[in-house]
């Protein structure tokens, strides 16, 4: 009899636990806990929700990014036996703690020096992040390279590109189309989105996210920030990327060969079919959700994005174009924008607005070549003060 070792369990540390992706991740881990040993969960200020994630999935460690969180944290755990740790340095113990897989799920550019931590173990790093690549991009995938990570993109449209590209080579691709649900206000007029709060904002049609990653989806920067992740992850120009309006987020991507064939990867709207594809990778994993039902569905419909109503999809591709730190000093200001406007201290024409004003008034900015994560951090900052600078003047 051949002797049959049993496989030991993946350590996994998530980034972000708290989160939208973090609690999606955690629900697969949770239905297969004999196949996974918590190394580290992190999140920033929920230390409620953070202690009983970690209790449940036994954790090794949590982490608050907040210092002040800490005695609350310490508190929640005590009697558990689980380590806790406050604070940005903590962060970075987090993402470098010996792990197998790292899911990488803060949201922002907070995310982009853990994820760079994460990055140099040298071993597989799932990206849900989006925003660290758009600020960091080129040395992001330098840091990726030099340490032979894996990098699974968890971004649906990503994980799809990735699954229909498998195989074929760069040269043979003419175009990556990423598919965008169009947001909540897909058929509003311009007038009328004026007039939208945040309660509208948030209600998107098909996904349930983060606030930052559904607002950014409303105002379809969320799919600019993507064509920009995809130049990176995949190494694509410009001209080799697209967007089309896909109302029911069932196609996610659709890569156009040089020979006619188009591939293409679908499923229900559910953030745990791309997880799953990162957490199982090179394998496959059962997810227990919704099948796709075509005959059910009927149609499936595609529309061009409108440039006028949608403006932050059109500085996005400008970004993309232009390279170097605009996509840092984009990110920047519509992290301000968002905040504010999830404050109420912004329109959510304001939004794009905002956007459009700071790129203009960062011309000095959008040159140079950030050569490290501290490089781009300083742009970040600037770029935020002269946002924060010029918010009164959009202001609602
Ligand atoms: N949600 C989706 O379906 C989806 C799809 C594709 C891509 N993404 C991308 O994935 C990332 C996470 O999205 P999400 O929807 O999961 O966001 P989310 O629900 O807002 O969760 C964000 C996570 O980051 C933590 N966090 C926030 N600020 C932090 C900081 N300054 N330092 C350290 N940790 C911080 C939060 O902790 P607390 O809970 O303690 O605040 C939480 O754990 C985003 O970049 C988003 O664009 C999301």
């Amino acid at each position: 009899m051949p002797h049959t070792s049993a496989k030991r369990p993946k350590r996994i540390t998530i980034l972000g636990a708290t989160g939208s992706i973090g609690e999606s991740t955690l629900d697969l881990v949770g239905r297969n806990p004999d196949d996974y040993e918590v190394v580290a969960l992190t999140g920033n200020k929920n230390v409620a929700r953070l202690a009983e994630l970690a209790v449940r999935h036994r954790a090794k460690l949590a982490v608050v990014a907040d210092a002040g969180s800490y005695k609350d944290l310490l508190l929640a755990l005590a009697g558990t036996g689980i380590e806790v740790a406050a604070g940005p340095k903590a962060l970075l113990e987090a993402a470098s703690r010996p792990a197998d897989w790292i899911m990488a799920a803060i949201v922002g550019v907070a995310g982009l020096r853990p994820t760079l931590r994460a990055v140099r173990q040298g071993t597989a790093v799932a990206l849900a992040n989006k925003e660290c690549l758009v600020s960091g991009g080129e040395i992001f995938m330098r840091e990726v390279a030099a340490h032979g990570t894996t990098l699974l993109p968890v971004d649906s449209e990503h994980s799809a590109a990735k699954q229909a590209m498998t195989g074929t080579d760069l040269d043979r691709i003419e175009c990556v189309c990423l598919t965008a649900s169009g947001g909540p206000f897909r058929t509003w007029s311009a007038e009328r989105m004026a007039s939208a709060g945040p309660e509208q904002a948030l209600k998107h049609p098909n996904w349930s996210m983060g606030a930052k990653v559904t607002i950014d989806s409303a105002s379809l920067m969320n799919k600019g920030l993507e064509l920009i992740e995809a130049h990176h992850l995949f190494t694509l120009p410009p001209e080799k990327l697209d967007v089309v309006v896909h109302p029911q987020s069932i196609v996610h991507c659709l890569v156009q060969m040089t020979d006619g064939a188009v591939l293409a990867q679908l499923s229900c709207p559910d953030m745990r079919t791309p997880i799953a594809y990162s957490l199982a990778w090179p394998e496959r994993m059962h997810v227990p959700n919704e099948r796709l039902d075509l005959a059910k569905l009927g149609s499936l419909t595609f529309e061009t994005p409108d440039p006028e109503r949608f403006p932050a999809l059109r500085l996005a591709k400008e970004v993309l174009e232009t390279g170097g730190s605009a996509g840092a000093v984009l990110n920047a200001a519509n992290e301000v924008a968002v905040a504010a406007f999830l404050e109420n201290r912004l329109g959510f024409l304001g939004i794009a607005g905002l956007v459009e004003t700071t790129l203009a008034d960062c011309a000095d900015l959008t040159g140079l070549s950030p050569e490290s994560a501290e490089d781009v951090y300083e742009i970040d900052e600037e770029a935020r003060r002269r946002a924060r600078d010029r918010l009164p003047r959009w202001a609602s």
